[in-house]
């Protein structure tokens, strides 16, 4: 073998070797420049082809071809191998596993209060009842007087209202005188509202009572409305609110603008009756005051009671979710604790 075909085959050695030891692709290219680029030490010898005898040029020609193209290749294969490499580096230097499964994002919720109105607010007009907003400021007159509150009773205590600086001008206490607003506005043509909305009263705060709150109040008032009405249109409610099956029971109870009057309850949608200690083992939850429509309501909304007739119900929104998610503290309501939040609805 000649000294230029063992020097070559020498320098092929060191070239393989020195390219298994490239580390990063500039190494890679530096190797390039050393080895196969116009000043590199492979073409160099090729170069010197001349030196040689013309019998032995075509072998060597041909072996340095194939050397040279042996090479181009592992440069090649090296540096896809670097690539990769270089890129799980920063990859796993960046924290980043592409493999891992991704992170739910927290989306929000609709508020406890908004999923059961939208719920109560779908049974009611379902049942062809139409939603009616009236204010929340109110005059004493709206909020007691019409609704048979006469001055100076009793009942009006039960409802301690929130007194702005104008006299006579209190923030409501219920829903009820929607009712006044309501009728005036449509007598005497039938009418089957709800009306939802916040109301306030001047309490403490307690487990069973709060500042503000939301109510749903019904009406219904028409020339033949009876008590079975009442009785149907609010099992229809719990059946649809608390599920199939429920059993309503009536109380007698009294609220000024309604006679009779009456309480009504589910049976405990946990125990079904039995007792325990969401119903406080009474087998029955709460759920809204009713009655039909005191003739001076009537009267005072401008129907006369001698020709209509009509019934009258109220309930406590957030009660209405208490009893449904067996929550046992209104004051959940209005803490915006993200752990309650995302539990109900
Ligand atoms: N307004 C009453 C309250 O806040 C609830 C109520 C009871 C409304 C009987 C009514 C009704 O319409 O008929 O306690």
């Amino acid at each position: 073998m000649s000294n230029l075909l063992q020097e070559l085959e020498q320098l092929y050695q060191d070239a393989s070797a020195a390219l298994d030891g490239c580390q990063t692709l500039e190494e890679t290219e530096a190797w390039h420049a050393a080895y196969l680029g116009r000043k590199g030490a492979v073409t160099a010898i090729v170069r010197g082809v001349g030196q040689l005898p013309r019998e032995e040029r075509p072998a060597f020609g041909k072996r340095a071809n194939e050397i040279k193209v042996t090479l181009e290749a592992a440069l090649r294969g090296r540096q896809e191998r670097v690539a990769l490499a270089e890129m799980e580096q920063a990859l796993s230097a960046e924290g980043i596993d592409v493999t891992l499964p991704g992170r739910p994002q927290q989306i929000g919720k609709l508020h406890p209060t908004t999923v059961a109105l939208r719920e109560i607010v779908d049974i009611f007009t379902q049942m062809g009842f139409e939603v009616f907003d009236a204010r929340e400021v109110e005059t004493d007159e709206l909020n007691f007087e019409l609704l048979n509150f006469p001055p100076g009773h009793p009942a009006r205590e039960m409802q301690d209202s929130f007194y702005t600086d104008t006299e006579d001008v209190i923030l409501r206490t219920h829903t009820s005188p929607g009712q006044i607003h309501a009728m005036r506005k449509y007598a005497p043509e039938p009418i089957r509202v709800i009306l939802p909305g916040k109301c306030y009263r001047n309490e403490d705060v307690t487990a069973r009572s709060e500042m503000m709150f939301y109510q749903v109040e019904g009406l219904v008032v028409g020339r033949n409305v009876t008590f079975s009405d009442l009785k149907g249109v609010l099992l229809n409610y719990a059946n649809q609110m608390y599920g199939e099956g429920r059993k309503i029971r009536f109380r007698k109870s009294y609220f000024p603008f309604t006679e009779p009057s009456v309480e009504v309850d589910v049976d405990c949608i946990l125990c079904g009756g039995e007792g325990c200690r969401v119903c406080k083992y009474t087998g029955w939850l709460e759920i809204l005051g009713a009655g039909m429509v005191h003739p001076v309501v009537l009267r005072n909304g401008g129907y006369d009671p001698a020709e209509f007739s009509g019934f009258a119900f109220g309930m406590g929104i957030e009660r209405q979710a208490m009893n449904k998610y067996s929550i046992d503290d209104i004051r959940y309501f209005y803490e915006n604790d993200a752990r309650f939040l995302e539990r109900v609805g």
